[in-house]
């Protein structure tokens, strides 16, 4: 690193287990950029923005919880983060910082296989940011969507925007969906013995996306593909979410096989189960 290096990196807190700054720091090698990702844990996001302004770092991921809290410090707020209300990517063009989601990039790309084979009914578990990113990008995409989520008032928000129905977690069995998008972190690692999705709402012929990617194959997605479910881990929509920042920041075409094999490998670094199964 020296003076010419640009600086990019992750605000939130704990920042402990971001794969964030592996997968971008391979992506400027492999681009041949002279730029660096450092992992910038924070809880005064406010202070934290005014020394990306002073030091003229160039980007930033948003991590929880700083993505619908750092709304108002930014410049300007891209229309699809405004209307998700969260904000994953800041740019700093020559100090006017501004805001984008690409959230909904990731998943989009990550379901591109699914939507062309015309999937319509889609059930969305949980109704956080992610689950606002994923429901904005298939409601432009004609899906029918149902919300189901812990909290009822949020789900009901959800919904509301959405324009589609809430149905409570205990009611899930009963809604016919072809599609299964589970956006909370219940089952994440260390505590990958959960599943929030009871076994009857995963029908044979179903596809199941759980957005979690540590580990790939989550409780639920093991359960899934024994009902005969097809199944995607959240790998492919966090490297996607990624290549599309780094489009943002740098405006070059990320190198995806790069940035994917980077993740997986640091999966397997930290003694995590790599299972490639998403068939
Ligand atoms: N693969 C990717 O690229 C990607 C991208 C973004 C996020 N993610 C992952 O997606 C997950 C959610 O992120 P987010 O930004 O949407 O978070 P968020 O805004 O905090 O929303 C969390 C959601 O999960 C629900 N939830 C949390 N703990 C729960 C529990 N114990 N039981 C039932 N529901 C629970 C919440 O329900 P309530 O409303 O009831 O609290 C809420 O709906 C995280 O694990 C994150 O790492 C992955």
């Amino acid at each position: 690193m020296n003076q010419n290096t640009e600086l990019y990196g992750v605000v939130g807190y704990p920042l402990d287990h971001s794969l964030s700054p592996v997968m971008h720091n391979t992506a400027f090698l492999k681009a041949g950029l002279r730029a660096r990702y450092l992992a910038l844990e924070t809880r005064d996001i406010k202070g934290c923005l005014r020394k990306v302004r002073d030091s003229g770092i160039k980007g930033l991921s948003v991590t929880l919880p700083f993505k619908s809290v750092i709304i108002p410090y930014l410049d300007h707020i891209d229309r699809l983060a405004q209307k998700i209300n969260a904000v994953n990517t800041v740019v700093n063009d020559a100090g006017c910082l501004i805001g984008y989601n690409t959230d909904a990039h990731g998943a989009g790309k990550a379901l591109e296989g699914v939507l062309h084979r015309g999937s319509r009914c889609c059930l969305i578990v949980g109704a956080g940011g992610a689950a606002r990113a994923i429901g904005f990008m298939l409601k432009e995409q004609g899906m029918d969507l149902t919300v189901a989520n812990r909290s009822v008032m949020r789900g009901v928000a959800l919904a509301r925007s959405l324009e589609c129905p809430f149905v409570p977690l205990e009611e899930v069995e009963a809604v016919c969906a072809d599609l299964l998008i589970q956006t909370t972190p219940v089952g994440m690692f260390p505590h990958t013995d959960r599943c929030i999705v009871p076994l009857h709402a995963l029908r044979e012929g179903m596809v199941v996306m759980d957005i979690i990617y540590n580990p790939l194959k989550t409780r639920l997605l093991t359960m899934a593909g024994e009902q005969g479910c097809k199944t995607i881990s959240g790998l492919e929509m966090f490297v996607h979410q990624g290549a599309e920042q780094f489009r943002l920041w740098t405006h070059m075409k990320a190198p995806v096989a790069a940035m994917t094999r980077a993740v997986k490998a640091a999966l397997r670094e930290n003694s995590q189960i790599v299972n490639n199964d998403s068939s």
